[in-house]
């Protein structure tokens, strides 16, 4: 059995040591499931996942559940108002213990046979068990649970890497934004049938933008070459001045990250002139956002780890977490946020607050299942980067590193 791992890890090794750097991955990346095993353990188990935002569990009973994988999470407000992550995995037999995405709990009751944990975790019913059944050593297991500004994260591992330096370094950033007075105005869910790394992979480059996302590209400057983009960051910069919020720059992202932490990053970028923000026209789709004054024209992106990301018009937060269902099915799920106090129908629009993200993830989707087909052909082979897929080829390069690291 033993033999068999090391035979297996070793020519694993091998082929991600015969990886081109610059070119797209081998195919067995996409396909072997062996490959998508050691994803599990050394990357999609052992890294931080946004999980939503507090403002959604306000009260101690309030849940939610998060999917990934093979694993199921369910984060509480326990009894001493604080967030927690339990396994969502009856110590009895095993079975899924909330069937709920959402919603209020006194109680989690296992749907099998009725097994009762309190809020905080703990086993506190068992029929006809033996009278010497400890329950105390039968509490739900834990999951690791933080949250950065308003951000609630998951991980599920008892050792995590440190969210520190992006709890210190993204404070002023998302102070502007007053990321804990946010609120979710709308989340969606996007299956993607792919690979979970051609979804992320996806989000990671702009080369596709001016052909994929003729709305996108209205608005967003991400596809311009240097010097035009200069010039539209130079008029922005001045605007930021004047709507009260500084410029600042962070790259902690993936092989940037420091030894043992989450990888982050944190920068803005100038939408085209007449766009105040990320909408069908160009004009204000929700309240200004924290320290905002005025509309600065700008978008920033936020990277929290492998899994999530965020762009902060504004007037109103987009972000996209994409995890595994299965080694050929991705999810992509969408929150969109604006402030606290913003009403629905008065301050803002659902569908004009969700149109560009909406319309921009549906043609990202048919691009990715697109992909996914020829990445599954026996004629694909890797191809080369192009200056605009930098991001994502970083990227490659963190996976292939974590794949290799030793436990
Ligand atoms: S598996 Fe949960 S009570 Fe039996
Ligand atoms: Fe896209």
């Amino acid at each position: 059995m033993a033999a068999g791992r090391n035979e297996q890890m070793r020519s694993i090794e091998q082929l991600i040591a015969d990886q081109k750097p610059g070119y797209s991955l081998d195919q067995q990346f996409y396909t072997d499931p062996d490959i998508y095993e050691l994803e599990l353990e050394r990357i999609i188990n052992r890294n931080w996942i946004l999980a939503g935002h507090a403002s959604q569990l306000p009260e101690p009973g309030d849940f939610k559940v998060l999917n990934v994988a093979r694993e199921s999470a369910i984060i509480v407000r326990g009894s001493d108002g604080e967030l927690k992550g339990f396994a969502n995995v009856c110590r009895h037999r095993g079975s899924l213990v909330c069937l709920e995405s959402y919603g209020h709990a006194d109680r989690f009751s296992c749907p099998y046979h009725g097994w009762m944990y309190d809020i905080d975790g703990n086993l506190y019913a068992a029929r006809n068990m033996p009278d010497d059944f400890d329950m105390a050593s039968h509490s739900l297991k834990r999951v690791s649970v933080d949250v950065i500004h308003g951000l609630i994260f998951a991980c599920f591992t008892d050792e995590p890497p440190s969210l520190e330096g992006a709890r210190l370094d993204l404070a002023e950033p998302m102070a502007m934004f007053a990321f804990e007075d946010l609120k979710v105005a709308a989340q969606k869910s996007y299956e993607i049938p792919a690979n979970w790394k051609l979804s992320i992979e996806n989000y990671q480059e702009c080369y596709h933008c001016a052909t994929a996302h003729p709305e996108y590209a209205r608005m967003h400057t991400l596809m311009l070459d240097r010097g035009k983009r200069e010039r539209l960051q130079g008029k922005m910069h001045e605007r930021m001045e004047a709507c009260g919020v500084k410029d600042l720059l962070f790259d902690f992202i993936d092989t940037a990250a420091r030894p043992g932490e989450m990888g982050y990053g944190y920068s803005r970028t100038a939408l085209f002139d007449k766009y105040k923000t990320g909408s069908r026209d160009g004009g204000p789709v929700a309240p200004l956002l924290g320290n905002f004054t005025d509309y600065d024209g700008g978008a920033s992106d936020f990277s929290f780890g492998a899994f999530s990301f965020l762009l902060a018009y504004s007037d109103h937060v987009v972000a996209y977490v994409f995890t595994p269902i299965d080694r050929d099915i991705s999810n992509c799920e969408i929150y969109w946020l604006v402030r606290g106090d913003a009403e629905e129908g008065k301050d803002y629009d659902v569908d004009e607050l969700t149109w560009l993200w909406d319309i921009t993830t549906q043609a990202d989707k048919t691009i990715i299942v697109n992909n996914s087909k020829g990445v599954h052909s026996k004629y694909y082979e890797p191809g080369p980067f192009s200056g605009m897929e930098r991001a994502e080829s970083i990227y490659i390069d963190w996976i292939l590193r974590e794949l290799k690291r030793p436990l």
